[in-house]
């Protein structure tokens, strides 16, 4: 295969220096004006400016795509997606609107509840074709890594159903597919009388058996009011930690439970959410290295006023991402960048900070970083291109979708007018 030259990048956003980023370092970009980028396989040969990258005696053999001044970034690091659903829950947000609490729908027995019955009936072939047809829009959204929970399958059978079906589309499509375990997302309905059971289900036979199996990579838990509590989730996660599961966990979103605390106790590689943190939880993640990823799709979806203090976390030093959260009940996109839009426009993050955000920190959380997220000789050419001359245009211009161009591995697996 001849080496590919892709050139006329008005703003080439490297993302080049330290990793993870925080404070300061969060809006460094490593912009090239003019730039271009020599792709030989699947990572990236040479990058920097048109110029010199065209002097090189390899990039006058290689086969040249000129983007004709838009805007090359790395690839999208969506670090939080509930990938794997049967169905939209439409009229749960119609009720929502009427006024009904997501909570309230929950206890009525439909929310998480309601996706898990209908999963639990799906066949593999429906869910793979709805999930391959997700993966083809992220794709066209610009991104070219995801992570993906289990969760809504809460007994053996069915979220091993899903662990299998996560590996099969890891391996049938270009998109990376880093599985989690949501083994603890709520209380399954045939344990509601007997969580301590499930508990004991959960730490002694699933996790250790999952973990053996390397179908999945981290483990997660809801610890929130009406999912699981603070010591049940420390269960948890230690078991997960203890067999090799890295930790991840969603944390104080309803209500402050502690779990951004558990999250830094345990090393965990991700809290998420983090909507109801105080003051001191912001300090502590600040002087962790655990990322903090915050998923503004769900305030904006659920319509509510609070999001995650993204600025006070950026102050006190924490290592913060973005993720799309894309589920059916809390936070319906896999558009990253209308992630962007809401984390600059109503989190007060800039522009730059959210791009960081969403490449080499998320990539950092994935354990990724040193193949992905930012575009540096040796690491995959992973990238998109948007319709854009300014990068700040990316989250200004909302709900639309200016992605061109999306690159995985060096292979086009998405374009648009080029
Ligand atoms: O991240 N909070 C728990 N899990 C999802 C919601 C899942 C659902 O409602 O189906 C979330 O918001
Ligand atoms: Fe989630």
């Amino acid at each position: 295969m001849p080496d590919l030259l892709i050139t006329g990048c008005a703003q080439l956003l490297t993302l080049s220096g330290s990793v993870p980023r925080r404070g300061a370092a969060l809006h460094e970009l490593g912009l090239i004006r003019d730039g271009a980028l020599l792709i030989r396989n699947d990572r990236i040969a040479a990058v920097g400016t048109r110029r010199r990258i065209e002097s090189l005696r390899a990039a006058r053999r290689a086969q040249k795509m000129d983007l004709r001044g838009r805007v090359v970034l790395p690839g999208f690091v969506d670090s939080h997606t509930h990938l794997v659903f049967p169905a939209s829950r439409a009229a749960e947000y119609e009720q929502r609107i009427a006024g009904a609490t997501y909570e309230e729908i929950a206890r009525r027995g439909g929310g998480i509840r309601s996706t898990v019955r209908q999963l639990r009936r799906a066949s593999p072939k429906i869910l793979k074709e709805r999930a391959l047809a997700d993966l083809r829009e992220f794709a066209a959204h610009g991104t070219t890594t995801i992570e993906a929970k289990t969760g809504y399958g809460l007994d053996w059978k069915s979220e091993l159903k899903v662990l299998h079906l996560l590996r099969e589309l890891h391996q049938e499509q270009p998109l990376d597919i880093a599985a989690t375990f949501l083994g603890a997302h709520v209380i399954p309905p045939e344990f509601r009388n007997r969580p301590a059971s499930y508990i004991a289900l959960l730490t002694q036979r699933w996790t250790p058996a999952i973990a053996m199996s390397g179908l999945a990579e981290f483990c997660d838990v809801f610890c929130d009011r009406g999912a699981f509590t603070l010591a049940q989730s420390r269960a948890i996660l230690q078991a997960g930690r203890a067999c090799g599961l890295v930790p991840r966990i969603h944390a104080d979103q309803i209500v402050r439970t502690g779990a951004a605390r558990l999250a830094i106790e345990i090393h965990a590689a991700s809290a998420d959410h983090l909507e109801q943190i105080a003051a001191g939880d912001i300090r502590a993640l600040g002087l962790s290295n655990v990322v903090c990823t915050l998923l503004p799709g769900c305030s904006f979806h659920l319509g509510l006023a609070s999001y995650a203090p993204a600025r006070r976390l950026i102050a006190a030093g924490a290592i913060v991402a973005l993720a799309t959260d894309f589920n059916p009940g809390t936070s319906p996109t896999l558009s990253m960048t209308m992630i962007l839009s809401l984390a600059c426009t109503q989190m007060r993050m800039s522009p730059a900070e959210a791009i960081a955000a969403a490449t080499i920190n998320p990539a950092y959380s994935l354990r990724q970083h040193e193949r992905t997220g930012s575009l540096e000789v040796g690491k995959y050419a992973d990238l998109a291109a948007f319709d854009v001359a300014d990068y700040r245009e990316i989250p200004y211009y909302f709900g639309v979708n200016l992605c061109s161009l999306t690159m995985k591995r060096g292979a086009v697996v998405y374009s648009k007018n080029l």
